[in-house]
């Protein structure tokens, strides 16, 4: 219902306004564009895990943002369309996690196009962002990854939970790098990532921050993603509701929605 009212809302956006790039898509009837935020982001999934983070973050109605591998999106497909349902954002990771710096540019447009497809098939929305596995990446990467339609999504909080795999060391390293506009990488294929999460979750909002997926930071922060830029922590001025395009925000009004 609530992504029907969403998309309406673009629709009358799109048939009003030209700058409709610069709208990436509030998600939620639920943001202060004026409070902190931060974005949660989860590589190399999904896998059994996933599903674990999905409930805490559905428990909370927060969201995050999956960057997935290709390969697994197929037979996790459940979990992809949990992410979709809570509004989550669904970023490439590449279809099998290759350092995209030593492939060709036929072989870098095939990871990325794969995954792209098999997204694609499930929520019939492309990924916009890329995070190139091990943030390996140089002008050819940038160059192919921007004509492919996407933004580099780096990070400003490595958390290390791949590498200590416990639960109070990657809770202890979110709390230390939390702040507003932080982009915090984690893996949701690790089983104490998932339980940090059921932690951390819960403290980020009670310390006031929201959390929301990327581009929807990058909208509510007034940053521009560009295809072949690459991004770390995002900040920039807040946006105010006032400047939250008329149409959006009548359509949002006509369908009993709280603006954002
Ligand atoms: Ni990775």
């Amino acid at each position: 219902m609530r992504k029907g009212i969403i998309a309406f809302a673009t629709a009358v956006l799109l048939a009003f306004c030209a700058p409709a790039a610069a709208l990436a898509k509030p998600q939620s009837d639920t943001v202060d564009p004026k409070g902190k935020m931060v974005a949660l982001t989860f590589d190399d999934g999904p896998n059994a895990n996933t599903g674990r983070i999905l409930m805490v973050l559905e428990k909370y109605n927060a969201r995050a943002t999956f960057f997935v591998q290709g390969q697994s999106v197929k037979r996790y497909r459940a979990a992809i369309r949990k992410m979709d349902e809570l509004g989550c954002e669904i970023g490439s990771h590449t279809w099998n996690h290759p350092n995209l710096t030593t492939l060709s540019a036929s072989a870098m447009r095939s990871q990325i196009r794969r995954t792209d497809n098999a997204v694609m098939r499930i929520t019939g929305e492309k990924p916009s962002l890329l995070r190139p596995p091990y943030g390996a990446r140089n002008a050819a990467v940038k160059r192919i990854a921007g004509s492919e339609g996407k933004a580099l999504i780096l990070w400003s909080v490595d958390t290390l939970d791949w590498k200590t795999r416990n639960v109070a060391a990657t809770l202890r390293s979110v709390k230390k790098g939390a702040a507003d506009g932080a982009v915090i990488l984690m893996h949701d294929i690790h089983a104490p990532t998932a339980r940090a999460a059921e932690k951390l979750v819960p403290w980020l909002i009670n310390h006031g921050y929201q959390l929301v997926t990327v581009s929807e930071l990058a909208y509510y922060r007034s940053v521009d993603l560009r295809n072949g830029g690459t991004y770390r922590r995002i900040t920039g001025p807040k946006r105010s509701a006032e400047e939250i395009p008329k149409p959006v925000a009548a359509a949002i009004a006509a369908n009993g929605i709280k603006e954002p």
